[in-house]
Parts: C-alpha cells; structure tokens; sequence
C-alpha cells in the first residue's frame, strides 16, 4: 500500500473528521508524488508519457498535484476536458478516450488542440471527420485497437477482449488507419490499447503490446508514416491490502520493446495506480446491531459514497482510528460493515475481522483515492461527501460537503407542461379561451 495501515496520520484524521465531518475523502499528496516517482523511475529507459485517468479521481486539487509532478491526462467527456483546462492542462498534455463522444465533444477536443483523440470505431471516425471538415479544424488521432486480450479482473473492468464494446477489433484496424491517412485535416499518430483494470499479470501487456506492433510494422508498410505514439493505457493493478500490485519493473522490460523497434513515444494512462492508496473515506460508527448470528457495525458512509465493495465485492482495508463507546457484548470478532442505505448491497465489508468498535468510533477504508468519490452519488437522497487534501500535518478543503439544497437544483415542483408542438400549456390554454 502507498502507506501502510501503521503508518496512518491518525491524529490528522482525527482533526479532519471532527472539523469537516464524516464521510468525508481525504487523499494525501505525499502518497500521490511517490507514487509518480516510482512509476517514473520504473520508466526512466523509456521515452515515455504519463497521462492520468481523470475518470479515478477528478478533483481540481488532486488534478494540479498532478500536474505540478509533471503528469498529463486522460478524459473520456466534454465536462473532464473542463475540468482538464480549469486546473491548468494544455490541449498538449490532454488525450481523449472513451466510446461515445458525441460530435460536440469531439468538435471542442479538435478546438482545444487535445494531443490525440483516441477513436473507438470506424462510425466515431466518420463524426470527427465531418466535424474536423464542417469547422476547419485538425485532429491528431489515435486508434484505440480491441486486441483481443483477456484479462483475469472482475468482469465489469474486462475491456480488452473481443466481443465487448471497447476499441477497433483487429482485423478492421488496417482499413480504418488507411482511410484516416487519406482524410483531409486528421493526423494518425497514436495506436493504442487499453486492457481493463487492476490488472496484476505483465504478460497480459507483453501480449497486447505484440499485437499493435505487428499493427505498427503492417500500418508503416502501408505507407502511413505519420505515427508518433503507442498508448498502452491504463489498469496497472495496486495492492488493496491483500493482492499484489502490477510488478512495474516487469512492465517497464516490456514497454522496451515499443521505442526499440519501432521509436515511437510510449503512453501511459494510469488512474488507480497513482491515486488509489493515497485515498482514504473517513467515516463514523453509528450504531453496533446483532441479527441471525451475524454483527454488524452501521457506519455513516453508504455505497452512494463508496461503491466499490458492493459493485465489485472489492477488498478494501478498514482501518480503525478511534475505537468509540464499546460495549462488554461488542467483542472483537467478524462483523459486517455496512452503510444507512436501504440496500443489502450496501457494504463496505463482510465478515471481516478488525477490533472491537462502538459508536462514534472513527475508521478509515482504505484505497479509496480512485473511483470513490468520483463513483459516489446521491441515492437515498445523501449530498456527496467533503473532499480533503493532506500534506504532512496540514489540511485543506478541496470540496465542500453537497450542500441538501444542492441536490433539488434545477427540479421543478410545479413544472410547466409543455405540448408536442412545443408550446407552452399556458398559452395553448389562453388560444383555446
Ligand atoms: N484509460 C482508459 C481508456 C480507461 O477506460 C481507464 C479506466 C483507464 C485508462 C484507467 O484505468 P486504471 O489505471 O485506473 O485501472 N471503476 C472501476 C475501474 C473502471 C475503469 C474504467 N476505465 C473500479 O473502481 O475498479
């Protein structure tokens, strides 16, 4: 882990959850540079790029620390292209993914100069052309190639096989980049992949990475000498505690191969690996219930705040940093952590064995830096948890707490119904009278 559970600010922790309030994420910046050191020293023989998965965790604060160490990004929507821009990224550092852009997005990605737009599908490429032509613009492109790898992560952040919805398959990918060659206003520099997620095992790499340079040599041989970049992606696997973490060095042999034989730039796109242990969900003990044999222990955070245990079964540590009111009948032992939403999914833990708690008992779950606040929502009606920065023994707020108020904006309680001619009910009714 990016600090080990001994190794925990507690005291901090204790200052923050009784100043912001609980649930509340707290990521610390030192975890986050060491992590951008170790993934850049495990590349220094590589000319290489990092691109941060803005999708793991989008907050501006935590996207300027990444910056600062010299990261780019990687976004997949018109509002991550703001966010993107807000917190200082050039269009330069910027590259595009993700299956559906509309042609809105697409149309200011071009505008915004993004250094590749990662296409996913011969039907995409027709829109960027005809924006790219309908507004003058120019567009360095990507193909984001389905390589037909498969990955041993949980099915839901599988990406890299046939059969799903994700990249350009194999055998389309010569036609599709002779076709880009040949359209006015579009560069194609970049190929790419980009396998699933968490992902432990480098040879899932070492195979991806064969099939787009076996792409490389067919595409150059063709005649398109216009390539400049081979994106590897993201899904570098990191340790939550009880599996390993993607062995970089391995990674780093592999990666080799990209600049030896063919001298093009190597892409990173990693989001878990760089944020995910250095995030924390501070979060209360509210209640210890016993039912059927089984003990819980009722925290304040719900599957709205933090989904990955429910919608994963993923495995995060929880650590405890107070241990509150315990009583003589909540003996240390298995419990269930769970959340105040009415859903049985909504659990942070199961069975698992940690000291005795009791109310008011401050804990902390583990590895949540990545796609947990950015996976949170506001089902049961609950305003999205405050968002904290640490940086040795200080804190700063970089997302206030959801104010209730916030999460009515924009309903209507008396709405105006409109006709399917697009008039207003009022008038219509002012016509008839
Ligand atoms: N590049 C692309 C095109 C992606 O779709 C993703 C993640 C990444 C990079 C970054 O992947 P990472 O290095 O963070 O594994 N919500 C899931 C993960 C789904 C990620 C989707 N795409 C989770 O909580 O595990």
């Amino acid at each position: 882990m990016g600090e080990s559970l001994l190794n925990l600010p507690l005291k901090l922790f204790e200052t923050v959850a009784d100043t912001v309030g609980t649930p509340v994420y707290v990521y610390s910046v030192q975890a986050i540079r060491d992590q951008w050191r170790m993934l850049e020293a495990a590349l220094a023989d590589v000319p290489h790029r990092v691109h941060f998965s803005v999708k793991a965790n989008s907050n501006l604060a935590v996207l300027n620390v990444l910056r600062d160490l010299g990261a780019g990004v990687d976004i997949v929507s018109g509002a991550e292209l703001s966010r993107a821009q807000l917190a200082g990224f050039m269009g330069a550092e910027i590259v595009f993914s993700g299956v559906g852009k509309t042609a809105a997005e697409l149309r200011r990605a071009a505008e915004a100069h993004v250094s590749l737009i990662n296409v996913e599908s011969d039907v995409e490429f027709a829109a960027l052309a005809a924006v790219v032509s309908q507004y003058g613009l120019t567009a360095n492109v990507g193909i984001r190639v389905n390589p037909n790898v498969t990955t041993d992560t949980h099915p839901y952040t599988q990406t890299g096989h046939s059969g799903l919805k994700f990249g350009v398959p194999l055998d389309q990918v010569e036609e599709l980049a002779l076709r880009m060659h040949h359209t006015p206003g579009v560069r194609l520099t970049g190929i790419g992949m980009h396998l699933g997620s968490q992902i432990s095992d480098p040879s899932r790499y070492e195979e991806g990475i064969e099939q787009l340079l076996t792409l490389v040599r067919l595409l150059q041989g063709a005649g398109v000498s216009s390539l400049r970049s081979l994106d590897i992606g993201g899904g570098f696997a990191v340790s939550y505690g009880i599996q390993d973490g993607l062995d970089l060095t391995a990674l780093s042999q592999i990666v080799k191969r990209i600049d030896r034989e063919t001298g093009l730039e190597t892409l990173l796109e990693p989001g878990r690996y760089l944020t995910a242990n250095a995030g924390f969900l501070l979060t209360r003990v509210l209640y210890r219930k016993s039912s059927g044999g089984r003990s819980f222990v009722i925290i304040d955070a719900g599957m709205n705040d933090f989904i990955r245990p429910s919608y994963y079964q993923a495995h995060h540590e929880i650590a405890v940093v107070t241990s509150g009111e315990i009583s003589a009948t909540d003996r240390a032992g298995p419990v269930d952590v769970v959340g105040p939403i009415c859903e049985t999914s909504d659990f942070q833990a199961l069975n698992r064995s940690m000291p005795p708690v009791g109310p008011n008992a401050l804990l902390a779950i583990c590895g949540a830096g990545a796609y947990g606040f950015s996976m949170s929502s506001t089902y049961n009606s609950r305003p999205r948890a405050a968002e904290v920065l640490i940086d040795g023994d200080r804190f700063a707020i970089i997302r206030e707490r959801e104010r209730v108020d916030h999460l009515w904006m924009g309903e209507n309680l008396e709405p105006e119904w409109q006709t399917m001619e697009g008039r207003a009910e009022d008038e219509r009714r002012e016509e008839i009278a």
